[in-house]
């Protein structure tokens, strides 16, 4: 009883804080982080006292970052007081479709999801609106929707800025007087990330391919010509595969610019196949989601960066935005322009993205508590 009196007066205060003006990292946060877990139990508690549920729907397990992003979303509500079913699709449309529906019918209160197609999803975000639930959009953006309450992602275009500055930083482009070839491997239609992070690389790039710097043997520099869809690795290595022996025999790939872990896996296996060795003629590979094998081979030279995505922090920004549905209050969103779903202008809070390689792995990933030494020695 003393408990629960303290931590209202606690959240009270809070409020008032609030009123008064505090600093811009406590304006907006969803209320009660007081500790208090009789308020948060109260406050994660339906009208008829029941737990509330929040359905989690994850596009697939065969990649470790949405592994992550599943465990920690879990975690993070569970420690709240939320009931959680936490769902996978293993990137099929319409298993997502189903599991989306029976989370419905199973009287879920709020809706987080992480598309695999989202215009697959469309009806089905139109049920939940009608039955009053509201839905979170989580990494990839909920399109042609207006269902969707918010969006936490990372800046998709500033990753694909990331690893153009980073290649072009590492090859001079600036100043060379080398041209080097490359290719590309981009990420799946069906996935608004992939498109935006196309846009912000060639912002960097074009330029370039248009003075000659870089020099594309395969001709395949569009988005279209080069999006993979559900981001196969295997059609990655497949692509690599034909590209080396189609353009390649007599002068070498100099760049693999791929937007996902997975896709340098693929080249990875594609080059070693073609007999390219590391530490003498092997490429400059890029990355996305800074996986645990990603990093040991960022370690071993075998992948040249990635993107650090701190799924951890993607969480918590969700976490708000699902406390601000159910609980009533503002979420924080620092982009209120970029992401029209073609229906809405969707609130959403962007994550930093950061380029990580060999150089800074140990102070961004290590220090900061991502893997551990022992695990990336493994
Ligand atoms: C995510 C990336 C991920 C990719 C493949 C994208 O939507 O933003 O972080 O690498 O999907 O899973």
């Amino acid at each position: 009883m003393k408990k629960r009196v303290l931590g209202l007066l606690l959240t009270a205060a809070m409020s008032l804080g609030m009123m008064v003006g505090c600093g811009p990292a406590d304006t907006g946060k969803a209320p009660d982080t007081t500790g208090d877990t009789t308020t948060e139990q109260s406050e994660s508690k339906t009208s008829d006292g029941s737990v509330k549920r929040v359905a989690v729907a994850m596009p697939t397990q065969s990649s470790e970052r949405w592994i992550n992003d599943g465990s920690n979303m879990k975690e993070k509500l569970e420690a709240l007081g939320y009931e959680v079913d936490l769902q996978y699709a293993e990137d099929d449309v319409q298993a997502q479709v189903s599991q989306i529906e029976n989370m419905i019918a199973a009287g879920a209160d709020c809706l987080v999801i992480a598309a695999v197609d989202s215009s697959a999803l469309v009806n089905v975000e139109a049920q939940a609106k009608e039955a009053g639930i509201p839905i979170i959009a989580y990494d990839r953006l909920l399109m042609d929707t207006d269902a969707v309450s918010y969006y936490a992602t990372f800046d998709n275009k500033g990753v694909g800025t990331a690893i153009g500055k980073y290649i072009e930083e590492s090859k001079d482009l600036k100043n060379t007087s080398e041209t080097y070839t490359i290719e590309f491997f981009m990420g799946s239609p069906d996935d608004n990330n992939a498109v935006m992070l196309y846009n912000g690389l060639m912002e960097v790039l074009q330029p370039y391919l248009d003075d000659g710097t870089l020099v594309c043997k395969s001709g395949r520099t569009s988005f279209d010509d080069t999006c993979i869809l559900r981001w196969s690795q295997e059609t990655a290595q497949q692509n690599c595969e034909n590209y080396l022996t189609g353009f390649y025999a007599d002068e070498k790939l100099d760049i693999c610019a791929t937007a996902f872990d997975g896709f340098a896996y693929g080249c990875k296996a594609a080059l070693e196949g073609a007999g390219y060795k590391v530490g003498e003629d092997w490429p400059l590979i890029t990355g996305q989601d800074a996986e645990l094998m990603a990093t040991k081979n960022i370690i071993a030279g075998s992948q040249t960066m990635s993107i650090y995505k701190d799924t951890r922090l993607l969480a918590d920004k969700c976490v708000t935005m699902v406390q601000a549905v159910l609980e009533g209050g503002e979420p924080e969103i620092n982009d209120t322009e970029q992401y029209d779903n073609g229906k809405l202008v969707v609130p959403s809070y962007l994550c930093t993205p950061v380029a990580v390689d060999k150089d800074n792995y140990k102070k961004i990933i290590v220090d900061g508590g991502y893997y551990t030494e022992e695990q990336l020695a493994e």
